[in-house]
C-alpha cells in the first residue's frame, strides 16, 4: 500500500493566515506541471512492486488544474503505477472554481473525493480571510457537487478566528453538517509568523485571536458532530463512518507516500524528504536532470516520537501491543508511567490495549503528547 500526493503551488489569492507554499502569478506554470511529471517518471521506481490506493491533488489550489492538465497527471500515473482500481481519489477545490461546467469535467477524471475549503459560511470571514470566494459560492458548491454525482465530500472550516463568536461557529458547524457531506475537517487558527494575518494582529487591525473561544468552539464541535452522525477519528477530522480519509489515515499510521512537486513531502518507512519550497528552483533542477530536497533518516526516537504523536491524534489512540512490539516492555512500561497522571485526570483512557485521548483529552492533546515522549 502506498500514496502519491501531488502539490499544486498556484492560488488565485493569498488567504491572510496561509503559510502553504504557493505561487500567486501563473508564470511558469506550464514547466512546473512539465517538472511534476518529469519528477514522477524519475521516481517511479520507489513505488515498484506497491500498490496504489490513495492519490491526492493538495496544495496551493489544485482545482485550478484544467481538466487535460489534471488527465496528464492521470495517464503518467496509471502507465507509470500500480494504482487500485478502488483507489481514493481526492482534490482539493475551492469553492469559486467548483462551476457546475468546472464539476461536469472533474466528474469524467477519475477523481472521486473533493475536499472543499469552505473556511466559513460567513462573508465578513470569507472577506477578512481574503478568500477568493464569497458566501452563495460557499453554500451553492456543494449541494452543485452532489448533484454531479459526487458521492464523498469533505468541507473544511476553520475555527477560533477573530471576530467569529460561538454563535456563528454553532451557524457554520450547523449549516455543514446539513450538506451532502461524508466528511469534516476544523482546524483551529494557527497565527502562522510572516503571514498578512500576524502583520495585521502586531499593527491592531485585527483583533488577538482568543484561545478560549477557540476551545469552547471546539468542544461545541466535538459534541455537536458526533450527534449527527460525524464522530471524530482524528483530532480535527469528522466523518461519516466508513468515510475516514485513507489518504490522511495513511499519514497517521506510517504508510509510504510519495510528494511530487514544490515543497512536499515524502515517507518511505525509514526516512523523510522534502522537495525544495520554491517553484524556481524546483523546476531548475529537474531541468538540470537533478531533483532539489533535503531527506532525514528518522532515527529511533524520532520514529518513537512520531509514533506516539500520530497515534495519539487518532481516537483509537497508541496500541500498547504495537508499542511492545515496537520499542518493548521498558519503554511501554515508563509510558505508562508518564501517562497516569492523565489517566488520574480523565484526560486519557487506558482500556486492555489502547491508550487514547478522551474527549476533555482532545483540548491538551499537545501537552499529554509532549509528556509521553519517554525516550
Ligand atoms: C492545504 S490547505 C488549503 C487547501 C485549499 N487551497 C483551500 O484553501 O481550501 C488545507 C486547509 O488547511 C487549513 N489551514 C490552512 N492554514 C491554516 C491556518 N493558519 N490555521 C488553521 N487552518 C489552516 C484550511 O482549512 C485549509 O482548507
Ligand atoms: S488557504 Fe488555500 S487558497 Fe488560500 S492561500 Fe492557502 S493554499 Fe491558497
Amino acid at each position: 500500500m502506498a500514496g502519491i500526493y501531488l502539490h499544486i503551488p498556484f492560488c488565485k489569492q493569498a488567504c491572510h493566515y496561509c503559510d502553504f507554499h504557493f505561487s500567486t502569478s501563473p508564470r511558469g506554470r506550464e514547466d512546473l506541471l512539465d517538472g511534476m511529471l518529469m519528477e514522477m517518471k524519475r521516481r517511479a521506481s520507489e513505488l515498484q512492486g506497491q500498490v496504489v490506493n490513495t492519490i491526492y491533488f493538495g496544495g496551493g489550489t489544485p482545482s485550478l488544474l484544467s481538466y487535460d492538465e489534471l488527465m496528464r497527471f492521470f495517464e503518467e500515473m496509471y502507465s507509470l503505477f500500480d494504482v487500485d482500481p478502488q483507489a481514493e481519489i481526492t482534490m482539493e477545490a475551492n469553492p469559486d472554481d467548483l462551476t457546475k461546467a468546472y464539476l461536469k469535467l472533474v466528474k469524467q477524471s477519475p477523481i472521486n473525493r473533493l475536499s472543499v475549503g469552505v473556511q466559513s459560511f460567513r462573508e465578513e470571514d470569507l472577506l477578512s480571510m481574503n478568500r477568493a470566494h464569497n458566501k452563495e459560492q460557499a453554500l451553492s458548491c456543494i449541494p452543485n457537487a452532489a448533484d454531479m454525482g459526487f458521492e464523498n465530500i469533505s468541507i473544511d472550516l476553520i475555527f477560533g478566528w477573530p471576530k467569529l463568536e460561538l454563535s456563528d461557529w454553532i451557524k457554520n458547524v450547523e449549516i455543514a453538517l446539513a450538506l451532502p457531506i461524508t466528511h469534516l475537517s476544523c482546524y483551529g487558527l494557527t497565527v502562522e509568523s510572516k503571514t498578512a494575518l500576524s502583520w495585521q494582529i502586531v499593527k491592531g487591525l485585527i483583533e488577538v485571536p482568543d484561545d478560549e473561544k477557540a476551545a469552547q468552539q471546539y468542544e461545541y464541535l466535538l459534541t455537536e458532530a458526533e450527534r449527527l452522525g460525524f464522530p471524530w477519528y482524528e483530532i480535527s477530522n469528522f466523518s461519516k463512518p466508513g468515510f475516514e480519509s485513507k489518504h490522511n489515515r495513511a499519514y497517521w499510521e506510517g504508510i509510504p507516500y510519495m510528494g511530487l512537486g514544490p515543497s512536499a513531502h515524502s515517507y518511505d518507512g525509514e526516512k523523510r524528504s522534502w522537495n525544495v519550497k520554491s517553484n524556481g528552483a524546483y523546476v531548475a533542477a529537474l531541468q538540470r536532470g537533478e531533483r532539489e530536497y533535503e531527506v532525514e533518516i528518522l532515527t529511533h526516537k524520532a520514529k518513537f516520537h512520531e509514533f506516539i504523536l500520530t497515534s495519539l491524534r487518532m481516537r483509537k489512540g497508541i496500541s500498547l501491543s504495537a508499542l511492545r512490539t515496537a520499542y518493548g516492555d521498558g519503554i511501554t512500561g515508563q509510558l505508562l508511567e508518564a501517562a497516569q497522571p492523565f489517566v488520574e485526570k480523565r484526560w486519557l483512557i487506558r482500556d486492555a490495549n489502547q491508550l487514547r485521548l478522551s474527549q476533555d483529552g482532545l483540548l491538551f492533546a499537545d501537552k499529554i503528547t509532549s509528556e509521553l515522549f519517554v525516550i
